[in-house]
């Protein structure tokens, strides 16, 4: 049984009494197999899940697709169903921010400035808040977050290690289309012709990881990517600090392909 909840207190009657290890997987809703790859990835570890579908708008630029990002709650809903998600916790905006604009949200330091951050201010102090708030309404034991946004992942893993917050993060490798595209709510913006370009995101990423030095790895990548418009392909190191000369590293891209700004990711190894 799925069970809905759509303020805080209906959160708190539903919250109440459970016992065990809870996990939640939060998301925008739009979902997809990457989601489900979450929730199935949480229904193994924990004994109640808890799944969110909230379109935060205070991680969306004045100039993003707020107004356009998919509403799809009904087909979502079947989705947690089928996956065994015990309850579903999707707020209004007035639910989750009843003042509007907060006056106090989370600084996500440097590396919130970087990559996605260089591109999207206020992006990540978005996420994180809207993050925060829903780990303490919620008070999981452990969350479930996707590789695919690898530097959201990151700055989650900071945010709970340096504000000492008691909840366990864990990764889910990304899932992919057969020919390699990353899912993502966005794809369906794409037309078919748009969606072959965007497959040289991934492209770019599989064959800069065949290669074992910085210069090789961005320069093979890089090949691929001539006829986009790239915001940034940068290898760095797993933590997202600079890049090593030799052991594992994140190979980060991210384009736009008319109106639709796409990100990927790989791991790879230096040597
Ligand atoms: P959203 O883009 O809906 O993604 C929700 C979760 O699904 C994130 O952890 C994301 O990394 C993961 N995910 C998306 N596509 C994936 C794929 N192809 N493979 C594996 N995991 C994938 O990320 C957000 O929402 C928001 O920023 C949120 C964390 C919910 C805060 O508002």
């Amino acid at each position: 049984m799925t069970a809905v909840a759509r303020t805080r207190e209906e959160l708190k009657a539903a919250r109440a009494g459970v016992s065990g290890r809870v996990a939640v997987v939060m998301t925008m809703g739009a979902l997809h197999e990457g989601h489900a790859a979450l929730m199935r990835a949480a229904r193994k570890e924990a004994d109640f899940v808890v799944a969110t579908i909230f379109v935060n708008p205070l991680q969306f630029g004045p100039n993003e697709d707020l107004a356009r990002y998919p509403r799809t709650f009904e087909a979502d809903l079947e989705v947690c169903v089928a996956e065994g998600v015990d309850l579903v916790f999707a707020p209004s905006p007035e639910v989750v921010y009843p003042d509007g604009q907060p006056a106090i949200t989370v600084d996500p330091g440097p590396l919130g400035r970087e990559l996605e951050g260089a591109v999207r201010p206020g992006h990540f102090a978005g996420v994180l808040t809207v993050v925060l708030k829903l780990l303490h309404l919620i008070g999981p034991d452990v969350a479930f977050f996707g590789e695919k946004d690898y530097q959201q992942l990151t700055l989650i893993r900071a945010m709970v290690r340096d504000l000492s917050m008691d909840v366990e993060i864990v990764g889910v490798p990304t899932v992919r289309e057969a020919d390699g595209l990353a899912l993502s709510s966005r794809n369906r913006y794409l037309s078919a012709e748009e969606r072959t370009f965007a497959l040289a995101l991934s492209r770019a990423l599989r064959a800069g990881a065949t290669q074992h030095t910085a210069v090789a790895v961005l320069a093979t990548a890089g090949q691929e990517l001539t006829n986009l418009d790239v915001d940034y392909l940068e290898l760095r190191d797993p933590a997202l600090g600079a890049p090593p000369h030799h052991g594992p590293a994140r190979l980060l891209v991210a384009a736009r392909i008319a109106s639709t700004r796409l990100i990927d990711n790989i791991e790879l190894e230096l040597r």
